[in-house]
């Protein structure tokens, strides 16, 4: 069975890895695409346990196209019996790149396809609910190359179920695990000091336990044919968690308001005894110990529309990180400023060790990871 995961663009090769130590195996990476070759298992255990990813796919068809009628005759072709005669579907669809229609003229095609096939090969009429859908057949276009492919996934995981506050800034918790995974974190002290929400600190200390992304279990693979409860529950069990957290993670927010928000963030994903809020000013605050591992989202200044209010703000910090980053420890930092940022380290005697560059939502962003 091919597997298609959606992610960050960008931050493809971090899903890979991911993927890797879940046990199943990458075969090629795309824009904001992981493909893999796996069984159910794998969907039940990516589903589950895969920080970094949105939404996992049974890839239908791969294919490359040429215009709306193309993707019509590509999408008749496919086979949707699986899809049992009570249940309803929807067309889903994203697309990327130069093209004279929209993702709404796409979904609309495939759709039809979708409703001509099945007629064709079973005789009988499938029902389509656009709301509420017991089954979701993504059609994305990137370039010219159409995927066809099933959703197991539901709603995406990029929600988090402990998410009770909602910081106007926030990552998304997909990026922020990308991020852990790029510090190579392995459990020893970790700072956040732009915390907000407390984002990376929840997803750091969640990776390292193997927590369950969507604890309500709540995914549309159970209402597709293959379901089995009891292959799930063994698939389920074989994962391990990856490493135990040495000291508490620490959080430092200047807000009082976000302060209190991450608090109710950490209380929520039941994180109050491995990871420590400060409320605080990181660019002042004394601090007893240094740091092994640094992970950081400070602000862009996009909002606020105050850019070198913020660039002085990477300077001074960039000036203390000696006082907050050990001797060979490591850094990530995420920004939209990742030139300027990046200048500032090198400046500093930071080594750069690699910058990935991608979308978060609408922004393009840089995350460099440095050594100190
Ligand atoms: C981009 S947001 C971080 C969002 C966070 N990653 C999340 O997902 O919720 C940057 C945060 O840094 C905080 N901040 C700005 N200057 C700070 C400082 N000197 N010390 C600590 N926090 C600061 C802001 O209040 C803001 O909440």
């Amino acid at each position: 069975m091919k597997v298609l995961t959606t992610t960050i663009r960008g931050f493809e090769e971090y899903s890979a890895k991911e993927a890797e130590l879940l046990n199943c195996s990458v075969v090629e990476l795309r824009q904001a695409r992981v493909l893999l070759e796996g069984n159910e298992s794998c969907i039940y255990i990516l589903n589950n346990y895969a920080r970094t990813v949105n939404k996992v796919l049974i890839l239908l068809s791969r294919e490359t196209v040429d215009g709306l009628e193309d993707i019509y005759r590509k999408a008749l072709s496919l086979d949707y019996t699986f899809i049992s005669p009570d249940q309803s579907f929807a067309v889903r669809s994203e697309r990327s790149g130069i093209h004279g229609f929209t993702s709404i003229d796409i979904a609309r095609t495939v759709g039809q396809a979708v409703i001509d096939s099945y007629l064709k090969d079973k005789g009988s009429k499938i029902k389509v609910d656009l709301e509420n859908p017991d089954v979701e057949i993504e059609a994305d276009l990137i370039g010219n190359e159409l995927f066809i492919s099933l959703n197991t996934t539901g709603n995406g995981l990029n929600f988090r179920e402990y998410r009770t506050y909602n910081h106007p800034s926030s990552l998304k918790p997909t990026l922020a695990s990308s991020l852990v995974i790029m510090s190579q974190w392995d459990g020893s002290s970790l700072i956040d000091p732009f915390t907000g929400g407390a984002t990376i600190p929840i997803e750091a200390a969640l990776y390292a336990f193997s927590s369950p992304v969507k604890p309500s279990g709540n995914f549309s693979y159970k209402k597709l044919s293959f379901y089995d409860k009891f292959q799930e529950e063994m698939a389920l069990k074989k994962i391990d968690k990856k490493f135990d957290i040495k000291e508490k993670i620490v959080g430092i927010e200047i807000s009082r308001k976000h302060f209190t928000g991450a608090l109710k963030n950490v209380s929520s994903a039941k994180l109050n005894e491995y990871i420590k809020i400060i409320h605080g000013d990181s660019i002042n605050i004394d601090l007893q110990d240094r740091f092994k591992f640094l992970i950081a989202n400070p602000p862009y200044g996009i909002r606020s529309g105050r850019k070198e209010k913020v660039l002085r703000i990477y300077e001074l910090f960039v000036k203390r990180l000696d006082k907050v980053l050990e001797e060979g420890g490591e850094g990530v930092m995420i920004t939209t400023e990742y030139k300027k940022l990046s200048d500032l380290l090198n400046q500093r005697g930071y080594r750069i060790i690699k910058v990935n560059t991608g979308l978060h939502g609408k922004l393009w962003v840089g995350a460099i990871l440095f050594r100190s």
